[in-house]
């Protein structure tokens, strides 16, 4: 069973570079509960982990017109799947570019929700790491705190369609090996 990471300085261990590695180049996996408590998986790319609040925190920004905007702003805990380097890349597109509102994206992917450790919320077989969080807080940005004009032509931000910073309180991170799919 590997070991299952706890205490102040669990979040900066191996998996970190895993991490790194995968939000850089295919993306990740961010997945939530929607309100019929079906889990949605969502690619992300933008994410950090670090300490927020005095307590080990991953930050996810999510677009304000993405499902899994409307099912992160009522739950109370999101995890993060991380792929091997290279793997899972047809699945990685599909959750980045289908919508979970009208589409069972586990299912569609060939992904499996496996249970969490510590949360309800759970996380991908498939995946190489996860983190687990509890959710502490999610404002938006709003267009006026957009200092950079640059990044509002390049992100195309609209009011309304701005990102969300959702703030997580990281329970739990371990390594899994890998399931066959
Ligand atoms: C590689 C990759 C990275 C992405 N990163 C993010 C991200 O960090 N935040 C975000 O809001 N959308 C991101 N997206 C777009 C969403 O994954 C995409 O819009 C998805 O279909 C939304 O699914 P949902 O409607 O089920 O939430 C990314 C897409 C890809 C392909």
């Amino acid at each position: 069973m590997p070991e299952m990471l706890t205490g102040s300085d669990f979040i900066w261990k191996d998996q970190t570079d895993l991490l790194w590695g995968a939000l850089s180049s295919g993306g990740a996996f961010l997945v939530v509960l929607d309100p019929r408590g079906r889990p949605n998986p969502m690619t992300i790319g933008w994410g950090q982990i670090g300490i927020v609040w005095s307590r080990p925190a991953f930050t996810v920004l999510v677009r304000q017109n993405r499902y899994t905007y409307e099912c992160l702003r009522a739950a109370e805990s999101f995890t993060v799947s991380v792929p091997a380097p290279g793997a899972l890349k047809d699945a990685l597109l599909l959750c980045g570019t289908k919508s979970g509102r009208g589409l069972d994206k586990f299912h569609a992917a060939g992904l499996t929700p496996a249970p969490a450790r510590l949360v309800k919320t759970p996380i991908v077989a498939e995946c190489a790491a996860h983190y687990e969080c509890r959710a502490l807080a999610h404002p938006l940005v709003a267009m006026d705190d957009i200092t950079a004009a640059d990044v509002i032509d390049r992100f195309s931000y609209v009011a309304g369609n701005t990102h969300a910073v959702f703030f997580g309180e990281i329970l739990a991170t371990y390594t899994t090996p890998a399931v066959a799919r």
